[in-house]
């Protein structure tokens, strides 16, 4: 990376990721912000956010989409269906995809690849068909590359996945119960060959027991696990990777 701008990973609980590139466009995953138990407090997101990534339709991914759009002036990315959904609950502008489709959203070329979950969206009608759960690569320019997987079950083509796209980078859930944990994650990580990940969907509610811990002693020496708390960030300037914890 030849900017003088460090890449920053910021992460507000649960599965909500911040990406703010070096060229300045920001992007929210998974937006849980308003009945998120471990968003960091008093956590102001930046005032500009360009666009919000969703994975699936469940409301700890999705519940504040609309309005973080509304205030924040952001397209919502999703899969076909979901765009379609977040479009009636009044978001303005939307980008739907699918599987395998790449967009490219400023400095950053989004693919969205498979993912192994349930994904039905929920409000006082019902549960509503929006599509299949997914992850995305997110390639930024000057790098890095980062695999960010959403809801999953481990599965074999992530091994794809890591052929194809070559992560450095990997955010994935830990937590278990509805989605895979430590030792799952652990194969994860080998199948897409990251040397770093950021662990998420952990210690938000009594039954996502996984560790980051739990991880590291799996992995070993040669995968860095993030030990990182809600509002810390991975910063990575050139091939160097640095945490830093929330600067208040
Ligand atoms: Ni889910
Ligand atoms: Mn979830």
């Amino acid at each position: 990376m030849a900017s003088s701008q460090a890449v920053k990973i910021t992460w507000l609980g649960h599965a909500t990721v911040l990406v703010e590139t070096a060229k300045g466009t920001t992007l929210l995953i998974d937006p849980f912000i308003e009945n998120n138990p471990k968003y960091p407090k008093g956590f102001a997101l930046p005032e500009k956010i360009d666009y919000i990534l969703l994975t699936h339709g469940h409301g700890d991914h999705i519940s504040d989409a609309a309005p973080v759009a509304a205030k924040h002036g952001s397209t919502v990315v999703a899969i076909h269906e979901l765009a379609g959904f977040v479009a009636g609950q009044g978001v303005e502008k939307t980008i739907g995809m699918n599987l395998g489709g790449t967009v490219h959203l400023g400095d950053v070329a989004a693919t969205m690849v498979e993912a192994k979950h349930s994904a039905g969206a929920q409000d006082g009608e019902g549960t509503h068909y929006v599509g299949i759960a997914a992850g995305y690569v997110l390639t930024l320019d000057g790098g890095p590359v980062i695999y960010a997987a959403g809801d999953t079950a481990v599965f074999g083509d992530m091994r794809l996945i890591g052929e194809l796209y070559q992560p450095e980078i990997a955010l994935l859930p830990i937590g278990g119960h509805y989605t895979m944990g430590p030792k799952e994650a652990a194969i994860a990580a080998q199948f897409v060959g990251v040397k770093t990940v950021l662990p998420l969907h952990f210690g938000t509610f009594p039954p996502l027991t996984g560790t980051p811990a739990q991880l590291a002693e799996l992995l070993g020496s040669s995968v860095k696990v993030a030990d990182w708390k809600p509002g810390d960030a991975l910063l990575c300037d050139d091939d160097t990777f640095t945490f830093s914890p929330r600067r208040d």
